[in-house]
């Protein structure tokens, strides 16, 4: 059933951050938001919420996106329910601190599997019927882990986050051709609930009084802000790029 509307489906969109923000303003902004995530009840739960948000139907999918044959099914029964895709947020990551010297191969595996391998097998997918479409916006959520030593121990996320930055770029080299434009967003420390449970107290305050150039610590919303403006028609002339929105800290250095 084609709405007329653009379609946008957002990966790992069910939690409490930016992948749920990311949804909530593809959806203000007028867009038909998939709302996709691992947990499948969240997932179900929070597109009924944003439906009754924003008074129309909001579609939910569960989606591994270390699950391909799940990816290609879910992209498959989209483009066929909603006539097409049009815009592919890459937000799943997973990340898990342990040095190199003895990290498991199993965190390894799993933070490459998610971060990096989950980005590419969703894009895989969605190329196609966004070509066929004749265009597209793909929108990789990196870090900037993927260059800063921002995370201690972190090597497993930073390699993968680094290696989203490239998959985007040559990406977005192949398919600019068919009107498909792929950019990435490395976001800085961005606040969510979970963030809180993991983290004590002084490193919240280390970061906002050694770190923070704009005194607060970044919301989902600012990386919303970011991700509407790229998959809007704004952009039609950036690919291949990647947006900081770290509220001046990547500048830091
Ligand atoms: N929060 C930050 O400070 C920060 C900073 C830089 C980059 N990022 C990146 O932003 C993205 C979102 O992070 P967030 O912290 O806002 O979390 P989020 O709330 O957007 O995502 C958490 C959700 O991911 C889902 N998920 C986990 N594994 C999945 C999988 N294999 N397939 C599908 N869904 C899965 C979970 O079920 C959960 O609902 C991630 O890629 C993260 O690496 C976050």
């Amino acid at each position: 059933m084609a709405t007329g509307q653009s379609v946008a489906l957002v990966t790992a969109a069910a939690g409490a951050g930016i992948g749920a923000a990311v949804a909530r303003r593809l959806a203000h902004d007028g867009l038909d938001v998939v709302v996709t995530d691992a947990h499948e009840r969240r997932c179900h739960e929070f597109a009924s919420a944003l439906a009754h948000e924003v008074g129309r139907p909001t579609s939910a999918y569960h989606l591994d996106v270390t699950d391909h044959a799940q990816v290609r099914a879910v992209i498959s029964e989209v483009v066929a329910e909603r006539g097409g895709l049009d815009v592919l947020v890459n937000n799943a990551g997973w990340s898990k601190i342990e040095p190199v010297a003895e990290m498991s191969l199993e965190t390894w595996q799993q933070c490459l599997d998610v971060d990096l391998t989950g980005t590419f097998a969703c894009m895989r997918y969605a190329l196609a019927p966004m070509i066929a479409g004749g265009g597209g916006s793909i929108i990789n959520i990196s870090s900037i882990a993927a260059w800063e030593m921002s995370t201690e121990h972190g090597a497993a996320y930073s390699a993968a986050k680094a290696g989203v930055l490239a998959l985007t770029r040559v990406a977005a080299a192949e398919n600019g051709v068919h009107g498909v434009r792929v950019n990435a967003v490395a976001p800085g420390l961005i606040y969510n609930d979970f963030l809180r449970k993991i983290y004590p107290e002084k490193f919240f305050s280390d970061y906002l009084s050694d770190k923070a150039f704009l005194s607060r610590i970044g919301e989902p919303g600012d990386v919303a802000s970011m991700v509407s403006f790229l998959a809007s028609d704004e952009a039609s002339y950036v690919t291949g790029e990647v947006f900081t929105v770290s509220g001046g800290v990547s500048a830091r250095g």
